[in-house]
């Protein structure tokens, strides 16, 4: 065979070439960043394994999101954490509850930004678990109460889009919540409002920071019985599936780092908006490395992120969304 004489190896000389023939292109209209709300005044707390993330009082939230919006960044997604955890997580769907007033008070001011809640028990339960926790009286272990959690979800959700939520993203896990929040908040005149699921949920060592950001580490076991196993990949698709056929709008995969592959498989598979998230660990790691100078943290973000548009997301949820909507800006 050989190589043909006439290569197009010409199109690489120089910068200006390359991005013509460029094939994917990472942009602001991609990114979603995450935020920490909790309640008081005038609060930003650092979070120590995520440098650069805060817990932020509604107040400074605004103002941060006024700065987000500044940069061209579409949408936030809100982590909540209450005053006070229970053990049916009541926080979570109390009108009055943390997330309920941030999202009205962001609302007022940032106009533009789309507010992107998420919707689980985790940050709101005692326990640290994603539902309403029973005993297996027969088995004599403790289990999340699926249908149980079902209910309390629905409640959340209709209570975070009252407040103004404009995509409300489910992060259970639960069997059925998709078709049962869609069906809540079609009753109460939501229809218009897109769930974004997420669907494949990998049970991962990478959410290890978030649990402290979110103060949400389980208080006993762990979240497998919920939540995928990562030698699975045919799996993704049966999730991927029931949520499309249950109301999904747009699927997710997460983490997105170990998971390109999967993105990809439903990317080929299904004709749907993707959302990727690039999850507290994958941002940890490279930050600490980064700290200890042995890499180019701005290079080696830009370069996550652009693999996984590559491997078929159209959004992405990540903790660099504001680092990289200014360094896209300055290229
Ligand atoms: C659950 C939830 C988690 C994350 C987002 N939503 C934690 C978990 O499943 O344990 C993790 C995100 C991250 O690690 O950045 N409400």
């Amino acid at each position: 065979m050989g190589f043909p004489k006439h290569r197009p190896r010409r199109l690489r000389q120089t910068e200006t070439m390359r991005r013509l023939v460029r094939e994917t292109r990472l942009t602001v209209d991609d990114l979603i960043m995450p935020l920490f709300v909790r309640p008081g005044k005038g609060i930003k707390q650092p979070i120590p394994s995520m440098p650069g993330n805060f817990q932020m009082s509604v107040d400074v939230l605004v103002e941060e999101a006024k700065v987000l919006q500044g940069l061209g960044i579409p949408g936030i997604i809100l982590f909540g954490i209450p005053e006070k955890k229970d053990e049916m997580g009541s926080d979570a769907y109390s009108d009055e509850g943390i997330i309920q007033k941030a999202i009205i008070a962001i609302k007022k001011e940032v106009k533009e930004m789309l507010v992107i809640t998420d919707v689980c028990m985790c940050e709101y339960t005692s326990h640290g678990h994603c539902g309403f926790i029973k005993r297996d009286e027969k088995r004599g272990h403790l289990d999340v109460d699926n249908d149980m959690t079902l209910e309390l979800l629905a409640k959340e959700s209709v209570s975070h889009v009252q407040a103004g939520a404009d995509i409300v993203a489910p992060s259970d896990m639960m069997d059925g919540r998709v078709g049962v929040i869609r069906d809540a908040l079609d009753e109460k005149g939501f229809e218009h409002i897109p769930i974004m699921a997420y669907s494949a949920k990998y049970a991962s060592g990478f959410y290890g920071p978030f649990r402290e950001a979110a103060e949400s580490t389980p208080g006993f076991g762990d979240r497998s019985s919920y939540q995928m196993d990562p030698h699975n990949a045919l799996e993704s698709l049966r999730e991927v599936a029931l949520d499309i056929e249950e109301g999904a709008d747009i699927v997710m995969v997460k983490p997105a780092l170990s998971y390109l592959d999967i993105i990809r498989m439903i990317k080929d598979r299904f004709n749907y908006p993707i959302a990727a998230y690039n999850v507290s660990g994958e941002f940890s790691i490279v930050k600490a490395a980064a700290e200890k100078g042995w890499i180019d943290e701005k290079r080696v973000a830009l370069e996550i992120l652009t693999s996984i548009k590559r491997a078929g997301a159209d959004m992405i949820l990540t903790y660099w969304a504001k680092d990289a909507a200014r360094w896209l800006k300055n290229k």
